[in-house]
């Protein structure tokens, strides 16, 4: 394993565990997402220190319960405390109505509020605060996220010769739709202050260096194998993709537990020889879930040898739930939910089974092991981990992965998930179609090429290749610094 000896300090706007008060009784819930799905293990396998908000205000009820769950596990929490206003304008406002929009190409759905720009920088410095405190200048300090971009540039500041890396999650837009962001130089400079830039896909990063051509004319460029070096006045800054991913061989195991299996036994009993069709979301406008829900309307019309056999399964995970574009998709969701239904439901029937809320991990094992196709169609999407654990958690080698041109996953997966355009409805109704007359041995020949892949590039995978990158990028800064001297 290539990972640097120092100690790990990760920093992202959440910490995996979030906490609320309910009738002046502290709650904590678990977070959820990609990100924290990924950085979870890894953390509690390397040991280190999670610095990100506690979602609450500071009370010594919630610095008990950190504690007590760094007993429980081998990282520490750092909790930050954000007021209502840091709440509203830094998260709801900067992160997830101007960034979140514009990075997946949804420039129409953006509030670019000048307010919301000094909220963010403003709490980015507190992050930056909470990290010096915490880090070490031998720690390698790994932020994380489109809510933190401008946290390098504060640390850096303070302390320019710390170890410095940056993982985007999300997607990184192409120049003519970057150009609408109001603090476009901003952005890309602070981002210039990490040693190592990470970014899902080739495709993102293609994005961020011609960004960076553009806004950013008088930094050199030069190609290291798949990755790019920026030389920047006085440093170099690495770029590079790592293709996030999940634990494999735990997602493996935990298919299999007794728990699970007995779930699938129910899951299938109450199916019976009707088919399972799957949707697993956050509920976002990105996700791409109203216009899968048309599509399948499509699919129930143009098909209808299917109808009365097969079942939609749709889970949508509650998310930013205070934020008006999530608040509308919500009701349209449900608004399309009841439209298919009141159309093709019969007596017995139900074509939809929509579900908001979350679920435990073994429901959703066995859910994916249940399910005959996993229908995974984003707008667009950094990578959409929903995907990999399908096939992680298939151990019995079946099941149809359809799937989004436009997810981070695609390029991994193309030629064994069943590829769609997520706005074409009817390209859409025809994969379900084809996904369900499928014969088991090429389902079973494309899931076992999805599994050998995603078992050989994992989270470990990940993990090493950023680290290793990190490295490298390290031995250059220091190299220079001793020239310099
Ligand atoms: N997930 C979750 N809570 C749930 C159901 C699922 O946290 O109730 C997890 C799911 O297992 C996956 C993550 O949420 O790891 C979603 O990640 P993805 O990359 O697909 O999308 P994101 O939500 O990060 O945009
Ligand atoms: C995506 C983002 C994460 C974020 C997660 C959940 O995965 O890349 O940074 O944590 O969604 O969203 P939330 O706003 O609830 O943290």
């Amino acid at each position: 394993m290539s990972s640097p000896a120092r100690r790990l300090i990760v920093v992202s706007n959440r910490l995996p565990l979030s906490f609320s008060l309910e009738n002046g009784v502290l709650k904590s819930s678990p977070g959820s997402g990609g990100l924290i799905s990924a950085l979870e293990p890894l953390l509690k396998q390397h040991g280190g220190v999670w610095v990100g908000s506690a979602g609450t205000e500071e009370s010594s009820a919630v610095h008990e319960a950190l504690a007590e769950a760094a007993r429980k596990h081998a990282f520490g929490y750092s909790p930050v405390f954000l007021t209502e206003e840091e709440q509203t304008n830094y998260y709801e406002g900067f992160s997830n109505e101007v960034i979140w929009p514009l990075f997946h190409d949804l420039q129409s759905r953006c509030r670019f509020d000048p307010t919301f720009w000094d909220f963010y920088r403003r709490v980015n410095e507190k992050f930056a605060d909470a990290t010096a405190a915490e880090a070490g200048s031998e720690d390698l300090v790994w932020i994380q996220d489109y809510q933190l971009m401008q946290v390098g540039r504060f640390l850096r500041s303070k302390r320019p010769h710390d170890r410095l890396a940056f993982f985007l999650h999300i997607p990184f837009p192409p120049p003519d739709i970057y150009a609408k962001l109001p603090w476009r130089r901003e952005i890309l400079e602070s981002l210039l202050e990490y040693d190592l830039v990470g970014l899902q896909t080739g495709r993102d990063q293609r994005n961020f260096i011609a960004c960076v051509r553009h806004f950013l004319p008088k930094i050199e460029i030069d190609k290291i194998g798949n990755g790019r070096v920026l030389r920047a006045q006085n440093r170099s800054v690495h770029v590079g993709y790592f293709p996030i991913s999940i634990p494999f061989r735990d997602f493996e195991e935990q298919a299999k537990q007794a728990e699970v299996e007995e779930r699938l036994r129910e899951l299938s009993e109450q199916s019976g020889d009707v088919r399972i069709v799957l949707g697993m979301d956050r509920l976002d406008y990105t996700k791409g879930i109203p216009e899968r829900l048309r599509a399948f309307g499509l699919f129930l019309r143009e098909y209808p040898e299917h109808r009365r056999k097969v079942v939609f399964y749709q889970i949508v995970v509650p998310s930013r739930e205070t934020i008006p574009e999530y608040q509308g998709l919500k009701e349209e969701v449900e608004q399309l939910v009841t439209r298919v239904n009141g159309e093709f439901s019969e007596p017995g029937w139900t074509p939809i089974t929509y579900m908001h809320r979350s679920v435990p991990k073994h429901e959703l094992l066995a859910l994916y092991r249940a399910a005959d196709v996993a229908v995974v169609t984003p707008l667009k999407d950094g990578m959409n981990l929903v995907a990999k654990e399908y096939c992680a958690a298939r151990v019995d080698g079946g099941g149809t992965l359809v799937l989004s041109e436009f997810a981070g996953a695609a390029p991994e997966m193309r030629g064994m998930a069943l590829m769609v355009n997520p706005y074409d409805e009817t390209g859409v109704a025809r994969a379900l179609h084809q996904a369900l007359v499928m014969t088991p041995q090429e389902q079973k020949r494309r899931m076992r090429h999805l599994r050998r892949h995603i078992s050989r590039f994992d989270l470990n995978w990940w993990r090493d290749q950023f680290f290793a990158a990190f490295d490298a990028a390290r031995a250059e800064t220091e190299d220079g610094n001793r020239e310099a001297v």
